[in-house]
């Protein structure tokens, strides 16, 4: 495995991080007694792997395996799960570990910063996004009738364990939604990540382990940098958000129903990239290179049937917005982006017409 430090983290890719079960290398230190092991039904065998570790290290383990999904995301869940760890006996050296895709990171994050004002988190993801996305960076997220992530801490987590050979049981839509944030960072950063993902499309399609393996490395390294130089996203950790305004709004306005995450950051991408090029700020080869790479990916550029002003009033709606002002991120080249970027709403609706027709 190869390892990437954040902050107070450790991150660690390769096949067998799933076993890295902390106790084995010092992470976590000897005296951990009890640890609570959170997973959805989809990931239990994975979480049983990381139990398993716990348990030959004579650590007292109790797992719960929640129905998948983003309904999880609720305060009433974080809630039961709070009383389920004190009726466990965790205690404030005790461990929480949280095995699955997004939703699981963000609800096991979110529960162990917040009980008894922060016990220790491991983190295995279980998805592309969360490889390469959501278990990085130490954000926490629960959802609100109000909208989505409004409540959430800053925490992060003791441990981040990525194994790439468990991608191979993800559904195909869920995998390639995950390309569409990989594609973002060899946009926004790393043009040798571009031209690797160009290169390797057919074993990417694929899910070749070893090919996985270098793109996640690849990826939580950039995001983890981006991160340490910006933890509670006052400036450079926008460009993280790059094809995320407009992918957003599109997401919204098919009320998170239509396009799966991923999906719209692709399309998003792609109305931001024609935004950058009728600014001049891009030229249209780089465009065309990203519009590419991304069909080849199996991602979409276009929606259909997407109502442009639905579309405007989510893009209006979007909390990232600074007094009232849609700022973009926008490609300069490919693997350079600039940020906080004010755009005409003509251009905006324009490029929108482009992406939805
Ligand atoms: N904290 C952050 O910085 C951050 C960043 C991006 C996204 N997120 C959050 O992440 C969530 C989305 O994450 P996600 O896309 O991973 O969704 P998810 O957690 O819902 O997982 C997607 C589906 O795949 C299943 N699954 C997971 N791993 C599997 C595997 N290896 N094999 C088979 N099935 C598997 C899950 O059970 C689920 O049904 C959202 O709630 C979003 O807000 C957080
Ligand atoms: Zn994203």
């Amino acid at each position: 495995v190869r390892e990437i430090s954040l902050l107070s983290s450790r991150i660690v890719v390769g096949p067998g991080a799933l076993g890295w079960s902390t106790s084995a290398d010092g992470v976590l230190g000897s005296e951990l007694r009890r640890a609570f092991v959170l997973t959805d039904r989809n990931c239990l065998k994975y979480a049983r792997r990381v139990e398993q570790g716990l348990k030959s290290a004579g650590v007292e383990t109790q797992i719960s395996a929640l129905p998948a999904g983003e309904l999880q995301k609720s305060l009433s869940t974080a809630s039961k799960l709070h009383q389920q760890l004190a009726r466990f006996g965790m205690d404030r050296k005790s461990v929480l570990f949280a095995v699955g895709g997004g939703v699981i990171t963000d609800l096991g994050g979110f529960v162990a910063s917040t009980y008894m004002r922060g016990i220790r988190v491991c983190l295995y993801p279980t998805t592309l996004l969360g490889q390469v996305d959501a278990a990085i960076g130490g954000k926490t997220g629960i959802n609100l009738p109000q909208g989505k992530n409004l409540v959430g801490t800053f925490y992060q987590p003791a441990l981040v364990g990525c194994d790439a050979t468990v991608l191979k049981t993800l559904p195909d839509r869920e995998y390639v939604s995950g390309l569409g944030e990989v594609v973002k960072y060899g946009m926004i950063r790393d043009a040798t990540l571009f031209e690797f993902i160009d290169r390797n499309l057919a074993a990417i399609r694929g899910r070749e382990p070893e090919v996985l393996d270098e793109i996640v490395h690849r990826c939580a390294a950039i995001k983890a940098d981006v991160v340490a130089k910006d933890e509670k996203e006052s400036g450079e950790r926008a460009i993280l958000n790059y094809g995320h305004t407009i992918g957003h709004a599109l997401e919204a306005a098919g009320n998170f129903k239509t396009l799966h995450h991923g999906e719209a950051v692709a399309i998003g991408m792609e109305a931001e990239a024609i935004l950058a090029m009728e600014l001049g700020i891009a030229p249209l080869e780089v465009l065309a290179a990203q519009n590419r790479v991304l069909k080849l990916c199996g991602l979409p550029t276009r929606v259909k049937k997407m109502p442009e002003k639905k579309v405007l009033a989510a893009l209006r709606l979007d909390k990232k917005n600074v007094s009232g002002r849609t700022r973009f991120v926008l490609p300069e080249a490919v693997g350079k982006v600039r940020w906080g970027v004010e755009v005409p709403s003509d251009l905006i609706a324009a490029a929108l017409r482009t992406v939805t027709s």
